[in-house]
């Protein structure tokens, strides 16, 4: 089994040099979370990566929890707020089991390009809607595996036995849709840029 921190951690350099696989698709979904937001929310991201969205969203927000199981890329998003002069996010090492958080503390998670990659996605939507306030919104943009080619599904477990592969949890879009409304959420915006692709806006239910 690939340890995460220590894939991501190498996999740092790279990602932060590669460039939106989709900016048309990125530029919409920063422009639907923003028209959520309020002046005066408190966000928090899980699997930030190198820092991109959370410094786009930060003009529209009071503060930013932004976090990451990787060091590596925590050190490049540190590096990129300080040079984009935003000063309303803090970034911090972790996961969503191990950060030490207040329940119903956050206006909005963020979780992009992250649920697919964790063991235990139904604990994490769960873990997400604990720490949202009644009403906040769970943003997330999420690969959809079971809807990959079939030869990139058969070709996975030996990307992943050689290490270049993460760990991948498969699910269809009704799948993810149902751990959402399982967990208290209703989905107030959903998108799909692509077969593989789903962007939803969750709404905790009050
Ligand atoms: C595909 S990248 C996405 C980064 C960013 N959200 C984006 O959309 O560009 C996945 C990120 O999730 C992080 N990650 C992987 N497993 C994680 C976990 N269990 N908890 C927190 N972060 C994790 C990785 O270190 C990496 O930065």
């Amino acid at each position: 089994m690939i340890n995460p921190q220590k894939f991501w951690d190498k996999s740092a350099p790279k990602y932060a040099k590669s460039p939106i696989r989709d900016e048309i698709s990125y530029r919409k979904k920063l422009a639907i979370t923003q028209q959520h937001f309020r002046p005066d929310w408190a966000v928090f991201e899980f699997g930030c990566g190198t820092g991109s969205t959370a410094i786009a969203h930060a003009p529209h927000v009071k503060h930013i929890l932004a976090t990451d199981i990787s060091g590596e890329m925590l050190a490049i998003a540190k590096d990129r707020a300080r040079d984009a002069g935003v000063e309303n996010i803090r970034f911090e090492q972790g996961t969503l089991d191990s950060l030490e958080l207040q329940a119903a503390s956050f206006d909005a998670v963020l979780g992009l390009n992250i649920l697919h990659l964790l063991e235990d996605v139904e604990s994490a939507i769960a873990r997400v809607q604990e720490l949202l306030k009644p009403g906040g919104i769970f943003v997330s943009s999420t690969v959809l595996v079971a809807e990959a080619k079939f030869y990139w599904r058969l070709l996975l477990p030996l990307a992943q036995f050689f290490g270049v592969a993460p760990h991948l949890s498969c699910f269809n879009k009704a799948e993810l849709v149902s751990m959402l409304s399982d967990n208290g959420f209703s989905i107030d915006y959903q998108w799909q840029p692509s077969e593989v692709t789903l962007f939803i806006v969750a709404k905790k239910l009050a």
